[in-house]
């Protein structure tokens, strides 16, 4: 294992130029310097880094289906708020970084799945493809009662709670997923099919709390690919990996496809 980041970088460089297949799993980190903020940081001025969403929000009262229920006109501000924030949002360099590396191993006829537990879409507007969403998407809702889902335009939610366009007795909710609910099943057998084949294996800017993203590494580890994490900060992860890259991913991954792909 190595966590020197110069050393790290061209290590992890290596593996990823040579790989077949590549699985690379995010969180809030990688949007962090975009200004959305994580959800379990704590605030520090010298890395600009904001509190963590779930330090001045609790959340069994505002992403829990219960929680929807109770206050629907609530939870609906909530997360519409958050909505708006992603839509004002601009891709950072992590975030083109990751669709650069997919289009090099992709390139070379590598396969390439970014798993994200992120709903901002920002993966998607810097270029990624095929996304596969975990957690959903906050920029996409959904009818209560038909499921039927729309993409809202960027003005506030003026009725709260929001109705539904396709049934009058339904309400719009955010296409998310909250705790105590399951995971896309599509977007789950994705994950499983990437750990299972990938033999490099990335996580970004997750503080790994959360399952069952929690357990891909050590899982597409088992599987022997060669794992790594890019993280401002150690993780339970981090002394599972074969490499960490301790610092911000906007820094780190375009050094990382730099040095992956020095030609470019
Ligand atoms: P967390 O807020 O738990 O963790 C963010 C991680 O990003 C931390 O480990 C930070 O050290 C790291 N980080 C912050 N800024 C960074 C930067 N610029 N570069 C690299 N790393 C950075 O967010 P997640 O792990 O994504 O779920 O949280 C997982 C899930 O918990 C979320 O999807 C959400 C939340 O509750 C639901 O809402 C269902």
């Amino acid at each position: 294992m190595t966590n020197d980041p110069t050393n790290a970088i061209r290590y992890l460089a290596a593996r990823l130029a040579s790989a077949r297949e590549v699985a690379i799993l995010t969180g809030a980190g990688v949007s962090a310097e975009s200004g959305i903020r994580t959800f379990r940081d704590a605030a520090d001025e010298a890395t600009r880094t904001m509190a963590g969403l779930w330090k001045d929000f609790d959340p069994a009262k505002l992403a829990t289906p219960e929680a929807f229920d109770a206050d629907p006109a609530l939870v609906t501000r909530w997360y519409d708020l958050r909505r708006r924030g992603c839509l004002a949002a601009i891709p950072n360099a992590g975030h083109v970084a990751l669709a650069d590396i997919q289009r090099r191993v992709e390139a070379g006829g590598g396969r390439f799945t970014l798993l994200t537990q992120n709903v901002d879409r920002l993966h998607h507007r810097a270029g990624s493809a095929g996304v596969v969403e975990l957690h959903g998407s906050i920029i996409q809702w959904r009818c209560t009662l038909t499921g039927q889902k729309l993409t809202p335009d960027a003005a506030e939610f003026r009725a709260l709670p929001c109705p539904s366009p396709f049934d009058a007795r339904g309400l719009l909710r955010p296409d998310v997923v909250w705790f105590g609910e399951m995971l896309p099943e599509a977007a789950l057998d994705a994950a499983e099919a990437a750990i299972k084949s990938c033999d490099v294996f990335i996580s970004v800017g997750t503080s790994a709390q959360v399952f069952p993203a929690a357990g891909f590494v050590r899982a597409a580890s088992a599987n022997g690919a060669f794992t790594a994490e890019v993280n401002r900060e150690p993780t339970p992860i981090s002394g599972l990996v074969d490499a960490c890259l301790h610092g911000a991913s906007g820094e780190l991954l375009p050094r990382l496809l730099a040095a992956a792909w020095p030609s470019r």
